[in-house]
């Protein structure tokens, strides 16, 4: 097979979506196209899209009309869309964008190569319908990336919550947890090829294995990981507050390689609105599981999502996020202002807060945030810390690694530190990250 064809894949969205983009570039592999990182020179160009807010997916749109130009220099490039963008659109997406050659969804990942061949063909096909679980299940290609010290290991699929502004279950569909056993032989494999760390990824891991017979449940899962000889490190992503058990905070207490970090995304602090983004927990049950935690793992570093500007929310509601800021102190939120999505329940809602309202309250979040973080940052200096080094830094002089509770820290030292784990006294703080020196043993 000729090997000479170039691949532009461009992600965006969420960490699914990455770890989809490398199974993309695995697949297109096999039908003899290499990736390139400059879409100029590309033969095939696939964006990998999101839809969680309106901003994410004009994004695409915009980005397509961009290569409109492209396709005009090159008759034989192919254009392709997959993603939450696709799932969504579908049909719609081939009809909206004239020069566009393909479309998949996110359950047709195993469908690319088919699509591609058809679009070398002068075919113009979309194919976005939702596969049965016991499909999916065996379509969930092994990950046999060479090299990492830290790798992504999806161990679930989709979400069942329906929180009321939220796209992700009418695009991802329904949730699916892999089996078990297969994860664990990924890790496996990938513990032999050198990873020392892994995060377990799923739009909601705190409901692995609750809805397949006989499976273990995520503690389960967590405690099965931490026996793998060479994994020095587990994380996981991303957790929802109603879903975290009593038997997965004890692991914070009990295994020493689940790292001080967890994402545990609130939302709202006010009970009025939480209640009306069905998101199952109350403010006091929230925090109740953040004190939990602690006491399980009294140096845990938590970050959230928040939404700022969901209907009806009021400037009390508004004050109730603030101080729920002020109660849990993250070590950093992503705060968001609300969208409304197509589909879901609250772009029914009627009572929306007025664009600068929103602003103002995202700007007034971000400043409290960043003073917050700042503030944890700089209470880390003079501290030790076991940073797992993962690379040279953007500016070549230092070496880059994170903490246990997730902080990216730069330090002078010798690249034949790469992959392994070095004492790290911070010496001083920024806004994103520390800088330290090596610790004298
Ligand atoms: N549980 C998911 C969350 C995915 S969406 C996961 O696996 O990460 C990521 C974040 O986007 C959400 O936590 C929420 O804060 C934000 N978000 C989702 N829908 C939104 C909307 N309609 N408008 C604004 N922000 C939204
Ligand atoms: Fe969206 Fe809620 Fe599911 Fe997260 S838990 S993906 S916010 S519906
Ligand atoms: Fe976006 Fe889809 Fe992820 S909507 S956040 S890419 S699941």
């Amino acid at each position: 097979m000729k090997q000479d064809k170039l691949v532009y894949v461009e992600t965006f969205g969420c960490q699914m979506n990455v770890s989809d983009s490398e199974k993309i570039v695995t697949l297109l592999r096999g039908l003899g196209y290499n990736p390139t990182s400059e879409s100029s020179r590309a033969d095939l160009i696939i964006l990998n899209t999101c839809s969680v807010r309106a901003k994410a997916e004009q994004k695409v749109y915009n980005i397509l009309n961009n290569y409109k130009g492209l396709k005009r220099q090159n008759r034989r490039l192919i254009l392709g869309v997959g993603g939450c963008v696709a799932q969504q659109e579908g049909e719609r997406l081939l009809a909206k964008v004239p020069h566009l050659d393909l479309v998949f969804g996110t359950h047709n990942l195993h469908q690319l190569p088919a699509l591609v061949r058809g679009a070398e063909a002068g075919q113009r096909q979309a194919e976005v319908a939702f596969i049965d679980t016991e499909t999916r299940l065996n379509l969930f290609p092994a990950d046999e990336t060479e090299g990492g010290v830290t790798r992504f290991v999806t161990v679930m699929q989709g979400c069942d919550n329906f929180c009321a502004y939220c796209i992700v279950p009418h695009v991802r569909g329904r949730e699916i947890s892999r089996r078990s056993a297969d994860i664990l032989d990924e890790i496996a494999a990938m513990a032999d090829r050198g990873v020392k760390e892994v995060t377990l990824l799923g739009q909601n891991v705190n409901s692995y294995g609750l809805k397949s017979e006989g499976e273990l449940d995520f503690a389960g899962l967590l405690r099965s990981v931490a026996v793998i000889d060479g994994i020095e490190r587990i994380r996981f992503t991303t957790s929802h507050p109603k879903d975290i058990s009593p038997g997965l905070i004890a692991c914070f207490a009990e295994l020493p390689k689940l790292c001080s970090h967890i994402h545990l995304p609130a939302q709202a602090g006010s009970d009025v609105v939480l209640s009306r983004m069905d998101r199952g927990y109350s403010r006091t049950e929230y925090l109740a599981k953040i004190a939990a935690l602690r006491s399980a793992r009294p140096d845990i570093h938590i970050t959230g999502d928040m939404i700022v500007g969901f209907p009806g929310e009021t400037d009390a509601d508004f004050a109730g996020t603030l101080s729920l800021l002020e109660e849990v102190r993250y070590a950093d939120l992503f705060s968001f202002i609300y969208s409304a999505r197509p589909g879901t329940k609250a772009a029914g809602f009627d009572d929306e807060v007025p664009r600068e309202v929103k602003q103002e309250r995202l700007l007034q979040l971000q400043d409290r945030q960043r003073a917050m973080t700042l503030e944890l940052h700089r209470s880390l200096v003079g501290s030790s810390q076991e940073v797992l080094v993962e690379g040279v830094s953007k500016r070549g002089d230092q070496l880059y690694g994170r903490s246990s509770g997730n902080r990216i820290v730069n330090f002078a030292g010798g690249e034949e530190m790469i992959g392994t784990f070095v004492p790290v006294t911070i010496t001083r703080a920024y806004q994103n990250s520390l800088l330290g020196e090596l610790s004298k043993q």
